[in-house]
């Protein structure tokens, strides 16, 4: 079902104990072609580091189009943002630096069992263009880097190419703004005083800009600002159809602005730290998401300082949790002197191991929201929603 594409012993080497069952190896991308057009069930295509970029994204390209449920795993050398952007522009599903055995066989794994839901699934037909993709950051914690996260991950959306909104819904205590260095002229706050039905006019007169494809829809400056749960649902809706991706920051409760959030999320991150109380609270979020009936497929678990030696594992956390983590990121002097100088780290030092790690993940995310098979957000949980809530309070 996986294919090697790797003309590099060595480097086979280093690629075949990521790849489940026997592959088969091929040493040229001319090689690839004849073989897909033999075997019509291949799934998994891993492109070793010998291939070059412009092949890559000309393979993915083609078979984005022809083959869909096909999924691409690049192999480089280097992993900067450029190379991370060529490849998500083309399709290709997901990208590893040669040294991460771990990371392949998870990229691997994720990719095969996409491919599979997709292939057996119903016909995928031909990619639509479709409103922006959702991604709601959220935690049932204070502290554990929801806003870091959002702020570097629009940031790392919009250097991939995307035309990113991020919207703080942290309506008591929202920092992106600050996180940012922005000082917003209009927030969430000015919803209540639009007239009339809100439309996008309306919506983008509170955004405040921070850079190249990089908007921001502020959280109140003043406390005790009284913010619609419903008008900012809308708002979210309008948003989704101004934007490639929208990405919502949230306070750490299952509060109204969040659940409407949820509701318009076609992802879902759910931020964690390595320690015994974001664990407790994790499950709690977990048990909650489950009885809202939020479909797991959607959620990435996002574990932050996660260093080895604090005592928890990762793998401790995903069992307990029942949920893989989609990334981990470490503690970081630099994450800290970012904020503190209103920076993201992936704009400030996108050399840094853990901007890579943001680079990345966020391709992974905006791969996963424009895939050919998402032609409409998941089904709406509204009404059962509503009930559920009320039997489990
Ligand atoms: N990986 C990290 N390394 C170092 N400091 C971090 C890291 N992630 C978050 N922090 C720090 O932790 C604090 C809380 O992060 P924040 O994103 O505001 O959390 P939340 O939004 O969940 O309340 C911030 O001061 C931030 O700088
Ligand atoms: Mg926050």
């Amino acid at each position: 079902v996986t294919t090697i594409v790797e003309a590099d012993p060595l480097a086979v080497g280093l690629i075949q104990p990521s790849v489940p069952g026997t592959p088969a190896r091929l040493g040229s991308v001319d090689q690839l072609v004849h073989h897909l057009q033999e075997d019509v069930s291949e799934l998994v295509v891993v492109l070793g580091p010998s291939v070059c970029l412009e092949q890559a994204c000309l393979v993915a390209e083609q078979y984005r189009a022809m083959r869909p449920a096909l999924a691409i795993v690049l192999v480089r050398e280097c992993m900067d943002s450029s190379v991370l952007a060529a490849a998500m522009r083309s399709g290709v599903r997901e990208v590893v630096a040669t040294d991460d055995v771990a990371g392949l066989t998870s990229a691997v794994r994720r990719a095969e069992a996409l491919a599979r839901a997709l292939s057996g699934g119903e016909q995928v037909g031909e990619a639509r263009p479709v409103a922006g993709g959702l991604i709601t950051v959220f935690s049932t914690k204070g502290g554990v880097g929801k806003t870091v996260v959002s702020t570097n991950l629009g940031a790392a959306l919009a250097d991939l190419g995307h035309r990113v909104c991020i919207v703080d819904l942290d309506v008591e205590s929202g920092d992106a703004a600050v996180m940012l260095s922005l000082v917003p002229e209009r927030s969430l706050g000015d919803l209540a005083r639009i007239g009339g039905a809100l439309d996008e006019d309306a919506v983008e007169s509170l955004l405040t800009r921070h850079s190249d494809r990089l908007s921001v829809l502020a959280a109140p400056p003043d406390l005790g600002v009284v913010v619609a749960a419903e008008s900012v649902g809308q708002a979210l809706a309008l948003l989704k159809g101004m934007f490639d991706v929208v990405v919502v920051d949230t306070g750490g409760s299952f509060d109204g602005h969040t659940l409407q959030a949820l509701d318009h999320s076609d992802l879902l991150v759910l931020v964690g730290t390595l320690d015994q109380p974001a664990l407790k609270n994790l499950r709690l979020a977990v048990g909650t998401l489950d009885l809202l009936n939020y479909p797991r497929d959607l959620w990435r678990l996002a574990l932050n300082r996660a260093d080895p030696r604090v005592g928890l594992s990762v793998a401790e956390f995903e069992k307990t949790l029942g949920v893989p983590a989609a990334v981990t990121l470490t503690s970081s002097r630099d994450v800290l002197v970012a904020v503190n100088r209103g920076e993201t780290l992936v704009r400030s030092n996108g050399g840094h191991s853990t901007s890579r790690t943001f680079a990345s993940f966020a391709a992974r995310l905006s791969q996963d929201i424009s895939l050919p098979g998402r032609t409409q957000p998941h089904p709406r949980r509204t009404s059962r929603r509503a009930t559920r809530v009320r039997r489990a309070a």
